[in-house]
């Protein structure tokens, strides 16, 4: 990098989102201040370990220029450039995004700004963030948005678990209200992503990170919607899926047990929030998805009906398969369900810790109902091959098999 285009960048939240962006940016040749309120994750970055599980980062993060460009503090600095990104969680009550992360980061840089700074927000937020809630804050400084500073919208899209590829490789959205907020993000994006970049206005960034992960949910709930039908009719759902998908331009997505994660099951009700009249498919599909895991505790409830005081031994925790991620976990509350109505459930999952067991035939020794909620390959390898023999250890040999 030529030294006219190292740029001091302030990474605000250096999280699963912060963190990879700074060590890339590092890594690129800028010098970079990663700010966290989290006093352990600011020590832990200046002494090199990675607090978050993705080994490639770990070994960027060793790398010696890295470890020289890259430097962590508990607030922000002066910058050439401040680039975002707190949580924004739901609110659960209100079904609402919870925006004081982005407000405390915002207000956090105020006392720094200054003429020709570029703000670049990465947080998944609901739209007209940057206009309506971050724009007022930043011009109590004095300084116009678009004319002295520049704000940008540019959203995350990167998959936990393999980080290092995707925030490299994925195309990604850079959002700015004028041409100069979009010219100077996609310069710092350019310095370490291989895909494309792809310039729009903020408004139109906010809504298609959310749209991205609306359609996920909007398509698992008319799975699910199907599964019920089928169920309805007695007959096979995945028979009838596979079959259907046969069609050249039709892709019904798996039915399951609920939507979990920390991205699907919330991003869809940030565009309820702003425009409820118009998200009435969304948010019907946000009621079925998360009417799902009641409806697996009631047929797991149903099956044992008739044994009094039934054991019931619950496989999976994580939020899906083969991933050891319980954020907004639907097993997790499929299992809440059945014990709260007085049900004795024990509870395993291979992958999560805490959770984890020696083998699937020690651990449904007396029990009378088996069921899989995540269908996380080695529990399934392990059913598929001692089915028997799991059977035979318990007392009534019922096995329900969800997820797959
Ligand atoms: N994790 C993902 O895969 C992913 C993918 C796409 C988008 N997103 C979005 O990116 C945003 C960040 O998510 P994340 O997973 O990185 O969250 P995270 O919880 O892993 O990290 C956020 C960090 O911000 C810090 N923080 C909070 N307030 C702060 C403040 N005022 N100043 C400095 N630091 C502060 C926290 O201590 C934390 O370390 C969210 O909006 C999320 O929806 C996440």
């Amino acid at each position: 990098m030529t030294e006219n285009k190292r740029q001091k960048i302030v990474v605000i939240g250096t999280g699963y989102v912060g963190l990879p962006a700074a060590l890339l940016l590092a890594r690129a040749g800028h010098e970079v201040v990663g700010v966290d309120i989290n006093e352990n994750i600011v020590h832990a970055i200046n002494e090199g370990v990675l607090h978050i599980r993705e080994e490639q980062l770990q070994a960027i993060m060793n790398e010696p220029a890295v470890r020289v460009n890259l430097k962590a503090q508990s607030s922000p600095c002066e910058a050439d450039v401040f680039l975002i990104a707190v949580p924004t969680p739901l609110d659960h009550r209100k079904k609402v995004a919870e925006m004081k992360y982005v407000i405390d980061a915002t207000e956090s840089l105020l006392p720094h700004l200054r003429s020709g700074n570029l703000v670049i927000l990465e947080s998944t937020v609901p739209p007209l963030t940057c206009r309506e809630v971050m724009t007022p804050i930043l011009e109590r400084t004095g300084l116009k948005v678009g004319l002295d500073i520049y704000l940008a919208h540019c959203p995350e899209r990167i998959l936990p678990g393999d980080v290092f590829y995707e925030i490299v490789h994925n195309d990604r959205i850079i959002g700015g209200a004028d041409p100069e907020a979009r010219r100077r993000a996609k310069a710092v994006y350019a310095s370490f992503v291989e895909g494309n970049l792809y310039e729009t206005d903020d408004v139109t960034a906010e809504l298609c990170k959310l749209m991205e992960n609306t359609y996920r949910d909007v398509n698992i709930a008319l799975a699910n919607e199907f599964a019920a039908v089928a169920e309805r009719l007695g007959i096979d759902a995945q028979v009838a899926i596979g079959l259907a998908n046969k069609h050249p331009r039709v892709n019904i997505l798996s039915p399951g047990i609920g939507v979990g994660g920390h991205c699907i099951p919330i991003d869809p009700w940030f565009i309820k929030e702003v425009d409820p009249a118009n998200s009435r498919l969304i948010f019907t599909s946000r009621l079925i998805n998360d009417e799902m895991p009641g409806r697996v505790a009631s047929k797991i409830r149903r099956a044992v009906r008739a044994i009094p005081a039934p054991k019931i031994v619950a496989i999976g925790a994580a939020y899906k398969a083969n991933t050891e991620d319980v954020r907004e976990s639907p097993a997790i509350e499929i299992v809440r369900l059945l014990r709260e109505d007085g049900c004795s459930v024990d509870h395993y999952d291979p992958l999560v810790a805490g959770y984890q067991y020696p083998s699937l035939t020690e651990i449904c020794a007396g029990a009378d109902c088996l069921a899989i909620l995540v269908a996380h390959e080695v529990a399934t390898k392990d059913l598929d091959a001692n089915r028997g023999e799991i059977e035979r250890a318990m007392r009534h040999p019922i096995i329900l098999r969800f997820g797959d």
